[in-house]
Protein backbone atom coordinates (compact mmCIF):
# COMPACT_ATOMS: atom_id res chain seq x y z
CA UNK A 1 0.00 0.00 0.00
CA UNK A 2 1.46 3.29 -1.13
CA UNK A 3 2.08 5.87 2.12
CA UNK A 4 -0.31 8.25 -0.32
CA UNK A 5 -3.16 5.47 0.18
CA UNK A 6 -2.57 5.59 3.35
CA UNK A 7 -2.72 8.89 3.57
CA UNK A 8 -6.32 9.38 2.12
CA UNK A 9 -7.41 6.39 4.33
CA UNK A 10 -5.78 8.58 7.90
CA UNK A 11 -7.54 10.97 6.46
CA UNK A 12 -11.21 9.67 5.86
CA UNK A 13 -11.06 8.07 9.19
CA UNK A 14 -10.56 10.73 11.36
CA UNK A 15 -13.12 12.68 9.15
CA UNK A 16 -11.19 14.70 7.51
CA UNK A 17 -11.62 15.14 3.28
CA UNK A 18 -9.83 14.10 0.81
CA UNK A 19 -9.46 14.29 -3.20
CA UNK A 20 -10.05 10.89 -4.90
CA UNK A 21 -9.68 9.61 -8.55
CA UNK A 22 -12.83 8.08 -10.52
CA UNK A 23 -13.15 7.74 -14.05
CA UNK A 24 -15.38 10.55 -14.49
CA UNK A 25 -13.81 13.48 -13.08
CA UNK A 26 -12.20 13.55 -9.27
CA UNK A 27 -13.68 13.83 -6.22
CA UNK A 28 -13.92 15.64 -3.01
CA UNK A 29 -14.91 13.02 -0.31
CA UNK A 30 -16.06 12.48 3.19
CA UNK A 31 -17.44 9.65 4.95
CA UNK A 32 -21.02 9.48 5.30
CA UNK A 33 -20.83 8.68 8.48
CA UNK A 34 -19.06 12.09 9.49
CA UNK A 35 -20.95 15.42 10.06
CA UNK A 36 -18.04 17.39 10.35
CA UNK A 37 -16.38 15.80 6.93
CA UNK A 38 -19.72 16.45 5.00
CA UNK A 39 -20.23 19.93 6.23
CA UNK A 40 -16.43 20.76 5.35
CA UNK A 41 -17.61 19.49 1.98
CA UNK A 42 -20.24 22.17 1.47
CA UNK A 43 -17.68 24.38 2.95
CA UNK A 44 -14.93 24.22 0.70
CA UNK A 45 -16.64 23.95 -2.38
CA UNK A 46 -18.71 27.17 -1.55
CA UNK A 47 -21.80 24.95 -2.60
CA UNK A 48 -25.11 25.98 -1.29
CA UNK A 49 -26.74 23.02 0.84
CA UNK A 50 -29.77 22.91 -1.32
CA UNK A 51 -27.50 20.54 -4.59
CA UNK A 52 -27.42 16.57 -2.68
CA UNK A 53 -24.10 14.96 -2.94
CA UNK A 54 -23.56 11.34 -4.77
CA UNK A 55 -22.78 8.72 -2.20
CA UNK A 56 -19.79 6.19 -3.78
CA UNK A 57 -19.73 2.39 -3.10
CA UNK A 58 -17.88 -0.49 -3.61
CA UNK A 59 -20.36 -2.75 -4.04
CA UNK A 60 -24.06 -3.41 -4.81
CA UNK A 61 -24.17 -4.88 -1.01
CA UNK A 62 -23.12 -1.61 0.12
CA UNK A 63 -25.80 0.09 -2.67
CA UNK A 64 -28.11 -1.88 -0.63
CA UNK A 65 -27.82 -0.78 2.34
CA UNK A 66 -28.18 2.87 1.54
CA UNK A 67 -31.75 2.64 0.01
CA UNK A 68 -35.61 1.45 0.81
CA UNK A 69 -35.92 -0.15 -2.66
CA UNK A 70 -33.44 -1.99 -4.92
CA UNK A 71 -35.89 -3.24 -7.84
CA UNK A 72 -35.16 -5.08 -11.48
CA UNK A 73 -34.31 -1.74 -12.97
CA UNK A 74 -31.34 -0.80 -10.50
CA UNK A 75 -30.53 -4.51 -10.42
CA UNK A 76 -29.90 -4.86 -14.09
CA UNK A 77 -28.45 -1.40 -14.50
CA UNK A 78 -25.85 -1.74 -11.39
CA UNK A 79 -25.25 -5.46 -13.35
CA UNK A 80 -24.79 -3.93 -16.36
CA UNK A 81 -23.01 -0.17 -15.83
CA UNK A 82 -21.46 -0.71 -12.35
CA UNK A 83 -18.42 0.19 -11.65
CA UNK A 84 -18.81 2.77 -14.32
CA UNK A 85 -20.42 6.81 -14.98
CA UNK A 86 -23.83 6.21 -13.78
CA UNK A 87 -25.27 7.36 -10.97
CA UNK A 88 -28.91 6.17 -9.88
CA UNK A 89 -30.87 8.26 -7.74
CA UNK A 90 -32.83 5.68 -5.46
CA UNK A 91 -35.79 6.07 -2.12
CA UNK A 92 -33.01 6.61 0.86
CA UNK A 93 -32.76 4.56 3.94
CA UNK A 94 -32.20 6.45 7.25
CA UNK A 95 -28.50 5.94 7.35
CA UNK A 96 -28.04 8.58 4.84
CA UNK A 97 -27.75 11.94 5.92
CA UNK A 98 -29.95 14.09 4.86
CA UNK A 99 -27.47 16.71 4.61
CA UNK A 100 -25.85 14.73 1.78
CA UNK A 101 -29.35 14.60 0.13
CA UNK A 102 -30.20 18.33 0.72
CA UNK A 103 -33.71 17.20 2.29
CA UNK A 104 -34.76 14.87 -0.68
CA UNK A 105 -36.36 11.74 -0.39
CA UNK A 106 -33.57 9.86 -2.71
CA UNK A 107 -29.95 9.23 -2.61
CA UNK A 108 -27.53 9.40 -5.85
CA UNK A 109 -25.37 6.40 -5.89
CA UNK A 110 -22.47 5.04 -8.04
CA UNK A 111 -19.97 2.84 -7.82
CA UNK A 112 -16.74 4.85 -9.63
CA UNK A 113 -14.73 2.38 -11.92
CA UNK A 114 -11.41 3.65 -9.95
CA UNK A 115 -9.01 0.58 -8.52
CA UNK A 116 -7.34 3.42 -5.80
CA UNK A 117 -10.76 4.83 -4.96
CA UNK A 118 -12.87 1.21 -4.96
CA UNK A 119 -10.04 -0.09 -2.30
CA UNK A 120 -10.52 3.12 -0.49
CA UNK A 121 -14.16 2.26 0.21
CA UNK A 122 -13.82 -0.73 0.53
CA UNK A 123 -10.92 -0.51 3.03
CA UNK A 124 -13.11 1.91 4.94
CA UNK A 125 -16.30 -0.45 5.21
CA UNK A 126 -18.00 2.98 4.60
CA UNK A 127 -19.29 4.68 1.78
CA UNK A 128 -17.82 8.01 0.55
CA UNK A 129 -20.25 10.97 -0.49
CA UNK A 130 -18.10 12.81 -3.25
CA UNK A 131 -19.23 15.94 -5.02
CA UNK A 132 -16.77 16.63 -8.18
CA UNK A 133 -13.63 18.30 -6.79
CA UNK A 134 -14.06 21.94 -8.04
CA UNK A 135 -15.62 25.09 -6.41
CA UNK A 136 -19.23 25.68 -6.60
CA UNK A 137 -20.57 25.77 -10.47
CA UNK A 138 -17.00 25.76 -11.64
CA UNK A 139 -14.83 23.54 -14.04
CA UNK A 140 -14.62 20.21 -12.52
CA UNK A 141 -11.30 18.33 -11.98
CA UNK A 142 -9.69 15.29 -14.68
CA UNK A 143 -6.44 15.57 -12.84
CA UNK A 144 -4.53 15.47 -9.18
CA UNK A 145 -3.30 19.00 -10.29
CA UNK A 146 -6.54 20.55 -11.13
CA UNK A 147 -7.93 19.56 -7.96
CA UNK A 148 -4.50 20.62 -6.10
CA UNK A 149 -4.81 23.93 -7.54
CA UNK A 150 -8.55 24.44 -6.97
CA UNK A 151 -7.80 24.25 -3.14
CA UNK A 152 -4.85 25.59 -2.68
CA UNK A 153 -5.54 27.07 0.35
CA UNK A 154 -7.72 24.63 2.37
CA UNK A 155 -4.75 22.04 2.54
CA UNK A 156 -6.41 19.18 0.96
CA UNK A 157 -4.63 15.48 0.61
CA UNK A 158 -5.06 14.43 -3.01
CA UNK A 159 -5.31 10.60 -3.91
CA UNK A 160 -2.99 10.72 -7.55
CA UNK A 161 -5.25 8.25 -9.89
CA UNK A 162 -4.02 9.09 -13.00
CA UNK A 163 -5.91 11.16 -15.76
CA UNK A 164 -10.08 10.71 -15.66
CA UNK A 165 -10.56 8.70 -18.24
CA UNK A 166 -14.28 9.24 -19.08
CA UNK A 167 -13.66 13.39 -18.18
CA UNK A 168 -17.05 14.62 -17.82
CA UNK A 169 -19.44 13.81 -14.88
CA UNK A 170 -21.76 10.33 -14.55
CA UNK A 171 -24.88 9.83 -15.95
CA UNK A 172 -27.38 11.10 -13.05
CA UNK A 173 -30.45 8.59 -13.48
CA UNK A 174 -33.62 8.93 -10.86
CA UNK A 175 -35.65 5.90 -10.70
CA UNK A 176 -38.91 6.15 -9.26
CA UNK A 177 -40.89 2.15 -9.52
CA UNK A 178 -40.86 1.82 -13.33
CA UNK A 179 -40.44 6.04 -13.90
CA UNK A 180 -36.94 7.00 -14.93
CA UNK A 181 -36.05 10.66 -15.91
CA UNK A 182 -32.37 11.71 -16.93
CA UNK A 183 -31.64 14.66 -14.65
CA UNK A 184 -27.60 14.76 -16.53
CA UNK A 185 -26.52 13.36 -19.35
CA UNK A 186 -23.59 11.67 -19.61
CA UNK A 187 -21.26 8.98 -21.18
CA UNK A 188 -23.92 6.25 -20.72
CA UNK A 189 -26.69 7.45 -23.27
CA UNK A 190 -30.46 6.91 -22.77
CA UNK A 191 -30.63 4.74 -25.50
CA UNK A 192 -27.50 2.28 -23.56
CA UNK A 193 -30.51 2.61 -20.48
CA UNK A 194 -33.18 1.91 -23.00
CA UNK A 195 -31.16 -1.15 -24.66
CA UNK A 196 -29.74 -3.26 -21.57
CA UNK A 197 -33.27 -2.84 -19.69
CA UNK A 198 -35.16 -3.90 -22.93
CA UNK A 199 -32.66 -7.25 -23.19
CA UNK A 200 -33.98 -8.06 -19.78
CA UNK A 201 -37.22 -7.01 -20.62
CA UNK A 202 -37.82 -4.84 -17.77
CA UNK A 203 -40.59 -2.51 -17.62
CA UNK A 204 -39.64 1.06 -17.51
CA UNK A 205 -40.88 4.03 -18.98
CA UNK A 206 -39.18 7.68 -19.34
CA UNK A 207 -39.86 10.80 -17.69
CA UNK A 208 -39.22 13.63 -20.27
CA UNK A 209 -38.95 16.71 -17.85
CA UNK A 210 -38.39 15.80 -14.88
CA UNK A 211 -39.76 18.55 -11.88
CA UNK A 212 -37.29 21.18 -10.97
CA UNK A 213 -37.35 19.90 -7.13
CA UNK A 214 -35.98 16.63 -7.95
CA UNK A 215 -33.42 18.02 -9.58
CA UNK A 216 -31.52 21.09 -7.41
CA UNK A 217 -28.63 20.89 -8.74
CA UNK A 218 -29.65 21.92 -12.73
CA UNK A 219 -28.33 25.94 -13.34
CA UNK A 220 -28.09 27.70 -16.20
CA UNK A 221 -24.30 27.79 -15.96
CA UNK A 222 -22.09 26.08 -14.42
CA UNK A 223 -19.19 23.96 -14.89
CA UNK A 224 -16.95 27.57 -16.19
CA UNK A 225 -13.22 28.39 -16.17
CA UNK A 226 -11.57 31.26 -14.31
CA UNK A 227 -11.51 33.16 -18.13
CA UNK A 228 -14.97 33.32 -19.80
CA UNK A 229 -16.08 31.15 -22.70
CA UNK A 230 -18.36 32.46 -25.91
CA UNK A 231 -19.88 29.39 -27.51
CA UNK A 232 -19.99 30.32 -31.37
CA UNK A 233 -23.01 29.20 -32.99
CA UNK A 234 -23.53 30.90 -35.94
CA UNK A 235 -20.82 32.15 -38.31
CA UNK A 236 -19.47 35.51 -37.46
CA UNK A 237 -16.41 37.49 -38.19
CA UNK A 238 -13.90 38.10 -35.37
CA UNK A 239 -14.47 42.07 -35.23
CA UNK A 240 -18.53 41.35 -35.05
CA UNK A 241 -18.08 38.15 -32.27
CA UNK A 242 -15.65 41.20 -30.02
CA UNK A 243 -18.80 43.02 -30.64
CA UNK A 244 -21.00 41.53 -30.27
CA UNK A 245 -19.94 39.18 -27.32
CA UNK A 246 -18.99 42.96 -25.25
CA UNK A 247 -22.69 43.79 -25.94
CA UNK A 248 -24.33 40.87 -24.75
CA UNK A 249 -21.67 40.24 -21.78
CA UNK A 250 -23.00 44.13 -20.59
CA UNK A 251 -26.17 42.77 -20.17
CA UNK A 252 -25.64 39.74 -18.06
CA UNK A 253 -26.52 39.89 -14.59
CA UNK A 254 -23.21 39.24 -12.28
CA UNK A 255 -24.97 35.79 -10.84
CA UNK A 256 -27.82 33.81 -12.11
CA UNK A 257 -29.23 30.87 -9.53
CA UNK A 258 -26.75 31.38 -7.32
CA UNK A 259 -23.40 31.03 -10.07
CA UNK A 260 -20.99 33.97 -10.46
CA UNK A 261 -20.99 34.84 -14.51
CA UNK A 262 -17.14 35.29 -15.20
CA UNK A 263 -17.04 38.32 -17.38
CA UNK A 264 -14.17 39.04 -19.42
CA UNK A 265 -12.05 42.75 -18.28
CA UNK A 266 -10.80 43.46 -21.79
CA UNK A 267 -12.29 42.13 -25.53
CA UNK A 268 -9.13 42.26 -27.22
CA UNK A 269 -7.88 38.74 -27.67
CA UNK A 270 -9.38 35.40 -27.75
CA UNK A 271 -7.95 31.88 -27.70
CA UNK A 272 -9.95 29.07 -29.24
CA UNK A 273 -10.80 25.33 -27.60
CA UNK A 274 -10.70 23.05 -29.53
CA UNK A 275 -11.41 19.58 -28.98
CA UNK A 276 -10.59 15.91 -31.19
CA UNK A 277 -13.86 15.26 -33.42
CA UNK A 278 -14.38 11.94 -31.81
CA UNK A 279 -16.58 12.30 -29.33
CA UNK A 280 -15.18 9.90 -26.39
CA UNK A 281 -11.82 11.68 -26.46
CA UNK A 282 -12.83 15.22 -26.64
CA UNK A 283 -15.19 14.59 -23.28
CA UNK A 284 -11.79 13.21 -22.06
CA UNK A 285 -9.97 16.10 -23.23
CA UNK A 286 -12.78 18.71 -22.35
CA UNK A 287 -11.79 20.52 -18.50
CA UNK A 288 -8.05 19.94 -19.18
CA UNK A 289 -8.23 21.47 -22.53
CA UNK A 290 -10.62 24.16 -21.46
CA UNK A 291 -8.00 25.31 -18.10
CA UNK A 292 -4.95 24.96 -20.64
CA UNK A 293 -6.98 28.22 -22.42
CA UNK A 294 -7.73 29.94 -19.27
CA UNK A 295 -3.96 29.83 -18.56
CA UNK A 296 -3.25 31.57 -21.66
CA UNK A 297 -3.92 35.24 -20.75
CA UNK A 298 -6.51 35.76 -23.00
CA UNK A 299 -9.55 37.66 -22.83
CA UNK A 300 -11.99 35.10 -23.43
CA UNK A 301 -12.19 31.63 -24.97
CA UNK A 302 -13.99 30.77 -27.95
CA UNK A 303 -15.20 27.46 -28.83
CA UNK A 304 -17.07 27.06 -32.69
CA UNK A 305 -20.19 24.79 -32.94
CA UNK A 306 -19.42 22.26 -35.74
CA UNK A 307 -21.82 20.80 -38.15
CA UNK A 308 -21.15 17.08 -36.46
CA UNK A 309 -21.60 18.19 -32.80
CA UNK A 310 -25.02 17.19 -33.17
CA UNK A 311 -26.98 13.57 -31.79
CA UNK A 312 -26.64 11.65 -28.75
CA UNK A 313 -22.96 10.59 -28.83
CA UNK A 314 -22.53 15.00 -28.44
CA UNK A 315 -25.04 15.66 -26.14
CA UNK A 316 -24.05 15.26 -22.83
CA UNK A 317 -20.68 16.87 -23.57
CA UNK A 318 -22.60 19.72 -25.14
CA UNK A 319 -24.73 19.97 -22.24
CA UNK A 320 -21.32 21.01 -20.53
CA UNK A 321 -19.97 23.19 -23.36
CA UNK A 322 -23.29 25.16 -23.22
CA UNK A 323 -23.36 25.39 -19.14
CA UNK A 324 -20.02 26.41 -18.81
CA UNK A 325 -19.58 29.30 -21.47
CA UNK A 326 -20.92 32.87 -20.13
CA UNK A 327 -22.79 33.27 -23.88
CA UNK A 328 -23.74 32.04 -26.79
CA UNK A 329 -23.43 33.41 -29.80
O1 LIG B 1 -19.17 11.63 -12.07
C1 LIG B 1 -19.69 12.14 -11.08
O2 LIG B 1 -20.91 12.03 -10.85
C2 LIG B 1 -18.79 12.93 -10.13
C3 LIG B 1 -17.79 11.95 -9.48
C4 LIG B 1 -16.94 12.60 -8.43
O3 LIG B 1 -18.50 10.88 -8.97
N1 LIG B 1 -19.57 13.61 -9.14
C5 LIG B 1 -20.31 14.71 -9.43
O4 LIG B 1 -20.93 15.26 -8.33
O5 LIG B 1 -20.40 15.18 -10.55
P1 LIG B 1 -21.58 16.72 -8.34
O6 LIG B 1 -22.00 16.95 -6.95
O7 LIG B 1 -20.66 17.68 -8.92
O8 LIG B 1 -22.85 16.53 -9.23
C6 LIG B 1 -23.89 15.69 -8.79
C7 LIG B 1 -25.18 16.03 -9.43
C8 LIG B 1 -25.68 17.38 -8.97
O9 LIG B 1 -26.32 18.03 -10.06
C9 LIG B 1 -26.70 17.03 -7.91
O10 LIG B 1 -27.71 18.01 -7.80
C10 LIG B 1 -27.24 15.70 -8.43
O11 LIG B 1 -26.14 15.06 -9.03
N2 LIG B 1 -27.71 14.86 -7.30
C11 LIG B 1 -26.97 14.26 -6.36
N3 LIG B 1 -27.75 13.62 -5.46
C12 LIG B 1 -29.03 13.85 -5.86
C13 LIG B 1 -30.29 13.49 -5.33
N4 LIG B 1 -30.40 12.78 -4.21
N5 LIG B 1 -31.41 13.91 -5.98
C14 LIG B 1 -31.30 14.66 -7.13
N6 LIG B 1 -30.12 15.03 -7.67
C15 LIG B 1 -29.00 14.63 -7.05
MG1 LIG C 1 -20.01 19.20 -9.98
Amino acid sequence: MSTEFQKALDCLQKGDIVGIPTETVYGLAGRIDQNNAIEKIFKVKNRPFFDPLIVHVSSIAMAKTLCCQWDQIAEVLAKKFWPGPLTMILPKTTIVNPLITSGLDGVGIRMPRHDLTLKLIESLGVPLAAPSANKFGRASPTSAAHVKREFIDDNIHVLDGGICEVGIESTVVLVKNNDLSILRSGHIKRSDIEKVLDEFKVEFHFIENPNKKESPGHMKHHYMPSVPLVLIENTISDIDLKKEALSKMNQMPNEIDGVQIIKPKNFDNFVELSLSSDPVLAARQFYSHLRNCADQNADFIIFYKKKYHVGEFWEALFDRIKKAASLTI
